[in-house]
């Protein structure tokens, strides 16, 4: 059984509610899923999952919220196999600030998988995406992993 970690920073529940479409894609899948909400409880150790998944919303023209530093910080090492997430705003400063926290986290974990960009929140379409991208996730993971 593989173990995923998905840890996540939510303030109006949009990023959390993308957690869970990919949590229930992973489950459904056959895979173990444990989530963290980001800004509360104790630090999990990435080292104990085969892979961590992070999420974060984005604050103050393309910033990554404090606690997410934080959390980065805490960790104090950068785990190998990070795939990145996270929801935003184009009307916060266009395509250009979009899910900024996630393209920095995503260049930070030096992720090789696209990070997935959610405007608010996952319904119709983009709940679609969220499920596409966690498959691919997926892929990406057994392949290096063969
Ligand atoms: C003050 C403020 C600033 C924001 N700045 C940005 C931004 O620069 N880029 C972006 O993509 N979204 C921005 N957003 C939008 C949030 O990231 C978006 O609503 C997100 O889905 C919130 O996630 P949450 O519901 O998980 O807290 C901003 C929102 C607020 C309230």
């Amino acid at each position: 059984m593989v173990s995923f970690l998905i840890a996540y920073a939510t303030w109006s529940g949009n990023t959390q509610e993308v957690a869970e479409i990919i949590k229930e894609t992973l489950t459904g899948r056959g895979y173990e899923v444990e989530s963290f909400r980001i800004g509360g409880g104790t630090i999990p150790d990435p080292r104990e999952y085969k892979a961590m998944i992070i999420g974060s919303f984005t604050w103050d023209k393309g910033a990554t919220p404090d606690e997410v530093k934080d959390f980065v910080a805490d960790i104090g090492y950068k785990p190998a196999n990070v795939y990145v997430f996270g929801t935003g705003d184009t009307q916060f400063g266009g395509d250009a600030l979009f899910c900024n926290a996630a393209v920095r986290l995503a260049r930070f974990y030096e992720s090789n998988y696209a990070p997935l960009k959610i405007e608010q929140s996952p319904r119709g379409t983009q709940a679609t995406n969220v499920v596409n991208w966690t498959e691919g996730v997926i892929k990406h993971w057994s392949h290096l992993n063969e």
